[in-house]
C-alpha cells in the first residue's frame, strides 16, 4: 500500500476514535508483513490510562503475529491546518513503542511536509 493510501486509511479510521474527553481523533495505519493494521486513540475516565492510536495499531499487529513493520501512517484529523507539526506527531510514549517494535519503519504524518524514521523523532532512544 502506498503512502497516500495508508494516510487515507489512517484518516478514515480516526473517525472511530473513542475520545469523549479530548474530542481529538487520531488514527494510525501500519503495514507489517504485507498486512495492514489500524488503531485509534481510546480514552477512558482515568485519563492517564488513555491508549494512543499508534500503540493501538502496534498492539493489533503484534497480537496478530505480524511480520516486520515497514510503514506507519498517523492522522490527527482534528489538528487545524495551521497547527504546528508537534500537534500531529506521535507522543513520547508512542515514539518509544515505535523505537522498540518498528525501528525500521517509515513514518508518514498526515499534513507534514516530510516523512520520518524513528531516529528523527527519538534520537538516542533507550533500548536493550
Ligand atoms: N494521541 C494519540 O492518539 N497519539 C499521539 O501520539 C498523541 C496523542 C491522543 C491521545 C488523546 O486521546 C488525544 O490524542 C489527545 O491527547
Amino acid at each position: 500500500m502506498e503512502r497516500e493510501a495508508l494516510l487515507a486509511l489512517a484518516r478514515q479510521v480516526a473517525l472511530r476514535a473513542h475520545c469523549p474527553y479530548s474530542h481529538f481523533h487520531v488514527g494510525a495505519a501500519l503495514i507489517a508483513g504485507g498486512k495492514t493494521y489500524v488503531g485509534v486513540n481510546i480514552e477512558i475516565s482515568s485519563y492517564g490510562l488513555t491508549l494512543c492510536a499508534e500503540r493501538s495499531a502496534l498492539a493489533a499487529a503484534l497480537s496478530d503475529g505480524a511480520g516486520p513493520i515497514t510503514a506507519i501512517a498517523v492522522a490527527c484529523i482534528d489538528a487545524t491546518p495551521d497547527a504546528p507539526l508537534g500537534a500531529r506527531t506521535p507522543c513520547g510514549a508512542c515514539r518509544q513503542w515505535i523505537a522498540d517494535l518498528a525501528p525500521e519503519a517509515v513514518i508518514f504524518i498526515d499534513g507534514a511536509e516530510r516523512d520520518f524514521h524513528i531516529p528523527d523523532l527519538l534520537p538516542h532512544a533507550f533500548g536493550f
